[in-house]
């Protein structure tokens, strides 16, 4: 995507606020004023004889969520009309005259001038019923050889493709913090958990570059998404193409698009690619509640492992002591609504025969709420999570509790000739007298060991220390600091090969 014709993508300064559509209110009727469009100005008005009951007017509009599209649909008309010049199948100079007008509206919109008209069909209609309202007859002949069927397809692919550039680009960054707080935490040991148990010894970076990794899966899986989504379905008409000598391959260059959609009833009815990313961002959602539910564990008194900038936590109305994980808490359980904007839009598509059904307009509210949910988790994770304050003392007092190093003893004597489930039992009733003494494997008296077997030496302290746990654990992927400098190498190079 991207080159002469295609207009400004919505730009990252506004982070803040994930999207914005310029106002609805601006010169347009009030909407209880029955004003609008009247069935006289209904595009499709010459087969009724009724006007439509507004009801179903307001059932049927889809303008006040499809408006923020409006870029992508005036930049498709652009490259239509310019094609169809080129054609021959309307007139160079109407041709130049409907081009002109759309950057016009554009930068009407832009500028707050043009307001949305809340009684509009939708986005495709308000733009071409505002040209003709310009141009006249002129502007009448922008829809020939197109559909609001094959616009609409290429409208929300064009706008998926801008959004999933900004959404890698906010993960991108998300995941350089990661590395960069990782890279200053190789040295600083912590428990790994399993069964939220004390586990084995492992670091904070190894612990944070597990989430990197996810991150990076995230991004292949939305660089691969967007493969697939950029395909130019324009010219495959209502469903069946067009008679009129119209050029795709034009349209498609002028758009920037890899390459046109290859069936017509499939181009205007293909919603996978809505789909594939809104389970891409289903996953990532889940990645990023995984994070938050350990950050709050972290955060509480019985762990103290990190503790959240003050611009990042909420207090509590009652309780003065309080500092709450909400950014965090909130993010596990928006979650869920991106979940459940997956399950809207395949269930939407499941039953619908081909081609175009009027149920897939409800595509754009679930991918566009998974879209802007995820952005506002980004935006708010990232910086939460650069301030954080971790504090190494607590994760290490934790990590000289519990055993953790129980396997490395086991290992010990393994090392020394015995087989491992010999060792294993051996270590296990250790653990067990230093639950009755009420000290740890460091601290047992060496005649303890001696007790259960001889091959136990004083080498057996250094053996089990926390550093050496983890020093030790040398394996690639391991928590051993040359280990997780690797990861951080392999993540910061696949961070760099992502466009
Ligand atoms: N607003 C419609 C949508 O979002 C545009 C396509 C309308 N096509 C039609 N045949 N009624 O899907």
């Amino acid at each position: 995507m991207g080159n002469g014709v295609t207009v400004t993508t919505v730009t990252p300064k506004r982070m803040a606020m994930p999207f914005s559509v310029p106002s609805f209110k601006r010169g347009f009727p009030n909407k209880s004023s029955k004003g609008g469009f009247s069935m006289s100005q209904k595009m499709w008005a010459g087969r009724f004889t009724k006007e439509v009951d507004e009801r179903v007017n307001d059932f049927n509009s889809s303008i006040k969520f499809d408006a923020r599209m409006y870029k992508q649909d005036i930049s498709g008309s652009i490259a239509h009309a310019t094609m169809l010049g080129e054609c021959g199948i309307i007139e160079k100079s109407e041709s130049e005259a409907i081009v002109k007008g759309l950057r016009e509206i554009l930068d009407d919109i832009q500028s707050g001038k043009l307001g949305f008209d809340p009684n509009a069909e939708d986005i495709h209609m308000f733009v071409e019923a505002e040209l003709t309202k310009r141009l006249g007859d002129t502007g009448k002949r922008l829809h020939t050889a197109r559909s609001r069927n094959d616009q609409v397809a290429l409208d929300v692919r064009m706008t998926l493709l801008d959004e999933t550039a900004e959404i890698k680009a906010m993960l991108k960054k998300l995941t350089q913090t990661v590395v960069d707080i990782a890279k200053k935490h190789t040295l600083t040991v912590m428990p790994g958990y399993t069964h939220l148990q004390r586990a084995q010894p492992i670091t904070f970076a190894h612990h944070l570059m597990a989430y990197a990794n996810m991150f990076i899966r995230d991004l292949g899986r939305l660089e691969d998404t967007a493969k697939r989504m950029n395909k130019m379905p324009l010219g495959s008409g209502a469903l069946a193409g067009t008679t009129y000598p119209i050029n795709r391959q034009r349209v498609c260059e002028l758009l920037g698009f890899d390459e046109i959609t290859q069936n017509s009833l499939d181009g205007v009815s293909d919603r996978d690619f809505c789909i594939e990313l809104c389970s891409t961002l289903s996953m990532l959602m889940m990645h990023l509640s995984r994070f938050s539910e350990e950050i709050i564990l972290w955060c509480s008194w019985e762990f103290k492992f990190v503790e959240l900038d003050d611009a990042y936590a909420t207090g509590s109305s009652i309780m003065p002591q309080k500092k709450n994980p909400d950014v965090t808490e909130l993010i596990r359980g928006k979650t869920g609504r991106v979940y459940g904007d997956l399950m809207t839009l395949l269930t939407m598509m499941k039953g619908i025969p081909l081609a175009y059904n009027k149920d897939m307009q409800e595509d754009k509210e679930a991918i566009f709420d998974a879209i802007d949910t995820v952005k506002l988790c980004l935006v708010t994770f990232d910086p939460m999570l650069a301030t954080m304050r971790v504090i190494p003392e607590n994760m290490r007092a934790a990590a000289a509790k519990g055993f953790i190093n129980a396997t490395d003893c086991a290992d010990y004597l393994v090392k020394k000739g015995m087989p491992f489930r010999d060792a294993y039992k051996i270590t296990g009733t250790l653990v067990h007298t230093c639950i009755e003494k009420g000290c740890t494997l460091e601290t047992l008296g060496l005649d303890e060991y001696k007790k259960l077997s001889d091959s136990f030496d004083e080498d057996v302290f250094e053996a089990i220390s926390l550093d050496t746990c983890v020093m030790q654990r040398k394996s690639a992927g391991g928590p051993a600091p040359e280990a997780v400098k690797e990861q951080i190498n392999y993540v910061e190079n696949a961070l760099e090969n992502f466009r």
